[in-house]
This record gives C-alpha cells, structure tokens and sequence, in this order.
C-alpha cells in the first residue's frame, strides 16, 4: 500500500504521517509538503530516515511537478491535507487561499483521473457548515447541514468539497470527504489558540482573546482526527462525507482559564483584543454517521488531552521555539536538500 500524505509537515498532516508509519510498518508513506510557513520538516525529524518513508517538496497547486510524483510513485490512495489554514490569514490575503486549496485540490483531482487510484480523501472541515448560535445548544451540524460558510478559508475550503463531490459524480473518481472539528495536540503551529497561549503564558506574555472569549469550538485531540481518517481511507464509503468531531464544546475563554491553571499562571495575563470580523460563533459536530457506520469513537476526553498537549509543548521547547525564531526554516536544507 502506498499513500500520498499531501501537507505531512503540517500539524494534522504530520500527525497522520506519524501514526500510520507506527501502525503500518508495511505502508509506505509519500509526503509531499511545498513547505510553506506552516510546513515543518522538524515535525518528521523521526521518520527521515525510514525506508518506508519519502519527502517531496512541491506545491499541489504545480501541475507538472504533481504529475511527475503520481508517475513516480503510482500511489494506491491520497489524502489531502495540503491547505492553507488559519482563518486569520485568509482573511488578511484570501487569494492564495483560492490558490492552494481550490486549484490545489483540482490538479490533485486531475492527477488522480489521469494515473487512477484507489481512493482520494479529501481532509475538510466543519468550518464549511458556518457557524450555529450560543443559545441553541441542541444543534449539531450533520453532514446534510447546508453548506454556509463566513470567511474565506472555509468558502475555499467549501469550493473544495464540491470539487471533489462533482469528480465523483461526473468522472466517478472514488472519493470520501471528511469534515472535522478543531483539533489540538503535538505539532500544532503555535500562532493558533492553544499553541499561542501556551507559549504566551509560558513567556508571561499578554494571552489575546478575541471579542469576550465566548465563541464555542469542538475541540478533537488530533491523534482521533487520525483515527477517524484511517478508518474511512480503508472502509469509508466512496462518494461520502463523514464528519468527525467529539462532543468536547467550550468557550474560547473556558480553554485559556484551563491552559493557565495547568501552567500555574495568572488570569491577569488574559488581554481581550478586538474581534475577528465575521468570527463564528460556535461549531459543534454530531458524529453519529462515522460512530454508527465505521465504529469511530474519539478515545480522549480534552481534559485529558489538554494535559497532554501542554506537556509535549513544555518537553518540546525546541519545536516551538525554532518556529517563533524562525529557525525551523533552515531544517530543509540543512537536512534534506540534495537528497
Ligand atoms: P497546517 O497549516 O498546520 O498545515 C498545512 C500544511 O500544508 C503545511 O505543511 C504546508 O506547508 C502545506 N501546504 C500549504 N500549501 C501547500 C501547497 N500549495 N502545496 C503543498 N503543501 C502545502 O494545517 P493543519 O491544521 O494541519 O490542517 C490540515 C488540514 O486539515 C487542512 O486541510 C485543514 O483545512 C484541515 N482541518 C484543520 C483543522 C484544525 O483544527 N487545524 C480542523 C479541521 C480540518
Ligand atoms: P483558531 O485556532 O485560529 O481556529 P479557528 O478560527 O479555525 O477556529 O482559533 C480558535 C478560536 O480562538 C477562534 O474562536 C478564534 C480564537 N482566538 C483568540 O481568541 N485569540 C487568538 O489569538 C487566536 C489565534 C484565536
């Protein structure tokens, strides 16, 4: 079994490099990261060097460089977490965006039609279901929720999706579609809320919360995301949609309130900073289709991975920091380049 892992050295993308590599010793596994400021070859420092594994630096968006690796590799499946991801910069510069994770995803899909594959996974987002309201805590989004989205990350992503549904409809490409809540854990690139407020509390600086803090995410400890995508690469059913999320809502200040007092910190770190414009209000997943369907149940509770992930950032000093000063950009050709 070969897979394309596209976007390995990003936060989920790496994650899943890692647990399929430890739960398949026979798979190989083909990274290919254009290693953007979010991409981090320090993040597969450990597996480099496994025969098993191999690095391509390329940008999805890059036809010629795509149909080269598919002629290459001849891979049975992709799964594609190549993306541009953080809200915040989609809305400061939303055009590459349209780039990376629209016609991204199209050539990705070309690639597939032209050398034939197993399955196409596409790694989406609940983010294209917009958002629900504080004071209606008995909706979920469900997979037949309309698609609504409210910055331009999620309308990209959104475009995504239909992409790959209309190459299934129209080309028959076997593909599955996976939407997921916001994941935390190792890796997690440290300018999104969890990461950023355990360096900023670590370093007694100023932990910025957006509006009042009051907006309700999904949090998913990331090695279930894995999980999740593992079972529906392997018995997921073509042309589907699964959506992947615990039942682990909380505010925005509830996570920095717990970040704080595991750290030992003062609440007077916290600095309420303006809002983010069209800020959704809250996510939260109904995961009954993948639990009926495929059996998926997350196996941690955030408490739990809270506490975990704090740890792997306080063990993990270098990670982190080589990111804030910049010298994680240098791993790639110290390390990697000529090989
Ligand atoms: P990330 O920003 O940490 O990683 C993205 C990776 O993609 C990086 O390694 C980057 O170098 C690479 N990349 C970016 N543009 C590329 C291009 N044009 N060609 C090749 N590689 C490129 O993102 P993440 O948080 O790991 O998210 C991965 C996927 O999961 C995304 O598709 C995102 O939409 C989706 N998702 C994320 C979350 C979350 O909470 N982080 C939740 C649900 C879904
Ligand atoms: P983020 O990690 O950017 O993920 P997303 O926007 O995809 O949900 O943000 C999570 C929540 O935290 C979101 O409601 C915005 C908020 N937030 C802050 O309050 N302060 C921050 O510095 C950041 C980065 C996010």
């Amino acid at each position: 079994m070969k897979i394309i892992v596209t976007g390995g050295a990003g936060f989920i993308g790496g994650n899943f490099v890692h647990y399929m590599m430890n739960k398949y010793k026979d798979y190989k596994i083909i990274c290919l990261d254009a290693l953007t400021y979010a991409g981090n070859m320090e993040t597969l420092e450990s597996v480099q060097d496994n025969p098993n594994f191999k690095f391509y630096k390329a940008d999805i968006a890059d036809r010629n460089a795509v149909y080269e690796i598919f002629e290459k590799e001849k891979p049975n499946i992709i799964v594609n977490f190549a993306a541009e991801s953080h809200v915040d910069r989609s809305i400061d510069n939303p055009s590459i965006f349209l780039q990376t994770n629209v016609l991204g995803t199209g050539v990705l899909m070309d690639a597939c039609r032209k050398y034939g594959i197993d399955r196409y996974h596409q790694v989406s987002t609940d983010e294209v279901y917009g958002d629900l309201p504080l004071d209606r805590p008995d909706l979920f989004f469900t997979e037949t929720t309309p698609l609504h989205t409210s910055s331009p990350y999620s309308a990209s992503k959104a475009s995504a999706d239909l992409l790959v549904q209309a190459y299934h409809r129209t080309f028959k490409l076997p593909v599955t579609i996976s939407r997921c809540s916001n994941n935390y854990g190792p890796y997690h690139f440290p300018e999104k809320l969890i990461p950023l407020m355990i360096a900023n509390a670590l370093a007694d600086k100023e932990l910025p919360v957006y509006g009042k803090g009051e907006n309700v995410r999904d949090w998913l400890y990331v090695e279930d995301h894995c999980s999740a995508i593992d079972l529906i690469i392997h018995k997921g059913r073509v042309g589907e949609v699964y959506n992947i999320g615990g039942h682990n809502e909380k505010t925005n200040l509830e996570v920095v309130k717990i970040i704080l007092k595991e750290l030992n910190k003062s609440e007077s770190l916290i600095k309420y900073v303006t809002d983010r414009p069209g800020h959704d209000m809250r996510y939260a997943i109904d995961p009954t289709k993948i639990h009926s369907e495929l059996g998926w149940l997350p196996a941690t509770k955030f408490e739990d991975g809270i506490k975990k992930t704090i740890q792997w950032y306080l063990d993990n000093k270098s990670w982190w920091q080589n990111i804030i000063n910049g010298e994680y950009k240098k791993y790639y050709d110290l390390h990697y380049k000529g090989r």
